[in-house]
C-alpha cells in the first residue's frame, strides 16, 4: 500500500521486529527492489553495519532504536523536502511522551536533529531510491540513544537513561509508530506543509541566535531567522535580506 489516500490509519503500517540486521535502511532498501509495496517498518534489536549520514558508521549495539520506516512514492518529488521536518516532529512528539517533565529541553535543530539540553540524541538518515516503472522507494531510517551514545563525536551527545527515561527501545518505537502515522496523515504527501511547519516552528531550537551553516563548498555565517513556509532556513547574514538555505549542517555558537 502506498500513501494515496489522505486517511492514514494506525493499522495501514506493518513492523517487522528483526534481531540482526546489518542496517534497517538497506534492508527496507532491498525489501522495495523485491517489490515490497512500503508502509512498512522494520526495527533491529543490533545492526552490524548501521549507516549515518556522510557514509558514517552508526554504532548500533542492543539498547538503542534503531528502526526504519518504507515508503513507495510518498510524494511528487517537488514536495518532498519538507518531509525531513515531519519526520523531526513526530520523532520529537515520540521522545517528548518517554522523556519527564522538567528535564533539559527537547527542542529540534534544522532540518531534523533532535536534541535534549542542546546535545543530540538521535540520527535520522532519509535515502530514496528509484525503482522499475518509475516508482520510488523512500527509507526513513531512526537511531535514537536510549542506554548508549558514541563516545566521541564532533557536538554533544546524550542518551534517554540519562534524562531521566527508562523507556525500552520497544516502548519508543510503540510511540514513534503512532506519532509518525500521525504527522504523515497531516504531512498528507507534502500537502499539508503548512501544520507540519506550524508544529516545527512551536519546537524549534534556536530561532534568533548566531549559527554557522555549513554546505558542501563554503560555510555561511548569520543570525537564524526562522524557517519560511516550504521548510527552507532562513539566514540573516546582515546584508538586509534573508537567505533561504535548502540544505545543509547547521552549528551553533553558543554550544558547538
Ligand atoms: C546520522 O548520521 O545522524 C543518521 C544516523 C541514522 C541511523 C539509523 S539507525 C536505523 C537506520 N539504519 C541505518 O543503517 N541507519 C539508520
Amino acid at each position: 500500500m502506498t500513501l494515496r489516500s489522505r486517511s492514514l490509519s494506525l493499522n495501514a503500517f506493518r513492523h517487522e521486529a528483526l534481531n540482526e540486521v546489518g542496517s534497517t535502511n538497506t534492508e527496507c532498501l532491498a525489501r522495495a527492489r523485491a517489490g515490497e509495496a512500503g508502509l512498512l517498518w522494520l526495527t533491529a534489536t543490533r545492526q552490524t553495519d548501521g549507516r549515518g549520514r556522510r557514509g558514517r558508521a552508526w554504532t548500533s549495539e542492543p539498547g538503542n532504536l534503531y528502526a526504519s520506516l518504507l515508503l513507495i512514492d510518498p510524494a511528487p518529488p517537488e514536495r518532498l523536502a519538507s518531509l525531513p521536518l515531519a519526520v523531526a516532529v513526530a520523532v520529537h512528539a515520540a521522545l517528548r511522551a518517554v522523556l519527564p517533565t522538567g528535564g533539559e529541553p527537547l527542542e529540534v535543530k534544522w532540518p531534523n536533529d533532535i536534541l535534549i539540553g542542546r546535545k543530540k540524541t538521535c540520527g535520522i538518515l532519509i535515502e530514496s531510491e528509484a525503482l522499475p516503472g518509475g516508482h520510488r522507494a523512500l527509507v526513513i531510517g531512526i537511531g535514537i540513544n536510549i542506554r548508549h551514545m558514541p563516545d566521541s563525536a564532533p557536538y554533544g551527545v546524550t542518551r534517554l537513561h540519562d534524562q531521566g527515561s527508562s523507556a525500552s527501545p520497544e516502548d519508543v518505537f510503540a510511540h514513534l509508530f503512532r506519532e509518525m502515522a500521525t504527522v504523515l496523515e497531516e504531512w498528507d504527501k507534502g500537502r499539508g506543509i503548512t501544520t507540519v511547519v506550524d508544529r516545527w516552528r512551536r519546537v524549534a531550537c534556536g530561532i534568533g541566535e548566531k549559527i554557522t551553516v555549513n554546505l558542501p563548498e563554503r560555510s555561511l555565517n548569520g543570525t537564524f531567522a526562522g524557517i519560511d513556509d516550504t521548510g527552507f532556513l532562513l539566514l540573516d547574514t546582515g546584508h538586509g535580506s534573508l537567505m533561504p538555505i535548502a540544505a545543509g549542517d547547521v552549528f551553533f555558537a553558543r554550544t558547538e
